[in-house]
């Protein structure tokens, strides 16, 4: 039987080398389906404003958005552990802005961690954020707040300086008191051995088979775009085709009077009709 995934569970997955998994959600329906499904960790990411809102860009999410989805994710939610993401300029400004933008994902979203981008530069958020007793997840390798100054989606921590700042950007987030790390498009090699030297859970995501576990976004795993899913994605379904061949049916079905049928209406004595004023 499923039970309640908490952050003492997630590390004795960890100590214990069983594979932890981690789906985006944004809804409550897609929380109620990646909860039966039986995931440990749901992220209610950022993402959303790509996925869900038609932005460009992660950049533009509010933090009433954020709130907003993950309150819905919450009410879906029985036993997978929730974190929410912050958004950008939600936590960089200082680090009192930080605990309270935190703290709102936490009391009205209702998640049980949070999770925010960067490195050595993002540790005296999370040490303020853990301090006011809220969990973290930190997120370092490809960070999407940061595309502009990243230059493009492109893999971190190819070179010897770009390897050297993912491990000091690890170690500086453990630091800050941590629990948990998302490491996004960084080789394998470079993912495996931060996860042997850290206490942090190691969630990766196009960073090899050897993090502590792995995330997706669920959108992309079950093809509910057209666009060809980013390298490190697989397709598990392809949800787009089924969804509009279903619809067209329906267009169909409508045009042609085949719906709705008897068994979708309700009956009533027609001699009434013969007493009713018009
Ligand atoms: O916003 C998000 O969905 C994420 C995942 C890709 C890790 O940060």
């Amino acid at each position: 039987m499923a039970s309640k995934i908490t952050i003492p569970v997630l590390k004795t997955k960890k100590a214990e080398k069983v594979k932890i998994t981690m789906l985006t959600a944004y809804d409550y329906p897609t929380a109620l389906m990646v909860d039966e499904a039986g995931v440990d960790m749901v992220l209610v990411g950022d993402s959303l404003g790509m996925v869900m809102l038609g932005y460009e860009s992660t950049v533009p999410v509010t933090m009433d958005e954020m709130v907003h989805h993950i309150k819905a994710v919450r009410r879906g939610l029985k036993n997978a552990l929730l974190v929410g993401d912050m958004p950008f300029m939600s936590y960089n400004v200082s680090p009192a802005q930080a605990v309270e933008n935190a703290g709102r994902l936490m009391k009205e979203g209702g998640a049980d961690m949070i999770k925010l981008e960067g490195g050595v530069e993002a540790a005296p958020a999370v040490k303020a954020i853990v301090d006011a007793g809220i969990p973290v997840c930190g997120h370092i390798g490809l960070t999407p707040q940061s595309v502009a100054k990243l230059g493009g989606y492109k893999v971190q921590g190819k070179d010897l300086s770009g390897a050297q700042k993912q491990i000091d950007a690890a170690k500086a987030i453990e630091e800050a008191g941590a629990d948990a790390l998302v490491m996004e498009c960084i080789p394998g090699p470079l993912a495996k051995a931060i996860t042997g030297m850290t206490g942090l859970v190691t969630i990766g995501i196009g960073a090899g088979p050897d993090c502590d576990g792995q995330v997706l976004v669920t959108h992309d795993m079950l093809g509910v775009f057209t666009h060809r899913p980013p390298k490190m994605v697989r397709q598990y379904a392809q949800v787009h085709g089924q969804m509009v061949t279903a619809m067209s049916d329906y267009i169909a079905d409508c045009k042609s009077g085949s719906f709705p049928a008897p068994e979708h209406g309700f009956v009533m004595d027609e001699a009434i009709l013969k007493d009713l004023k018009f």
